[in-house]
């Protein structure tokens, strides 16, 4: 069966979509259903293509019990060709993203705070000039929206 191909996007593609892609990476494996999925992360703007994820953000998933890495590359229309989920964590990275849908694209968007039952279709704040509690709502808000993710997708593409 072919993998299930799921996107996350933020602004700079080195805070939120990249912890997002971490933890989701991190949960698949925790459930063993890894191998059914393809899953990366970019960001809307150019200002941070090449670069590691934010320090702090790494550091702070660390401590959650999340490694992951990751190389920032902007987001490109043919994403929505590419993949099969894409998930903007806010409405800006959203509306930014929906500009330049071709019309070839067959992704299903939605924001990440969808899937958080907590605050549905809220935004995912942006850490980047915030504190490190910051850091730590933001990993609450994404470790408890991949989940329900995980489980939506479970279900819609019949995976297990
Ligand atoms: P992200 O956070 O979109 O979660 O990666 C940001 C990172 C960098 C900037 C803004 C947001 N920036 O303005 O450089």
């Amino acid at each position: 069966m072919s993998k299930v191909k799921v996107l996350f996007v933020c602004l700079g593609n080195i805070c939120r979509s990249p912890l997002a892609e971490g933890v989701f990476r991190h949960q698949i494996q925790e459930r063993g259903i890894e191998d059914s999925f393809l899953v990366d992360s970019c960001g809307t703007a150019a200002y941070h293509i090449g670069e590691l994820p934010d320090e702090r953000s790494v550091a702070n998933a660390k401590e959650n019990g999340v490694d992951y890495t990751h190389r920032a590359r902007q987001f490109k229309a043919k994403d929505f060709v590419d993949f099969d989920v894409i998930l903007p964590m806010d409405e800006a990275n959203r509306s930014d993203v929906m500009r330049i849908k071709p019309h070839e694209g067959k992704a299903d968007v939605f924001k990440m705070r969808h899937f958080d039952l907590f605050n549905l279709d809220a935004d995912v704040p942006d850490p980047y000039y915030g504190g490190p509690q910051g850091f730590q709502e933001v990993f609450d808000i994404v470790d408890r929206s991949c989940s329900e993710l995980i489980d939506y997708l479970i279900e819609t593409y019949d995976l297990e």
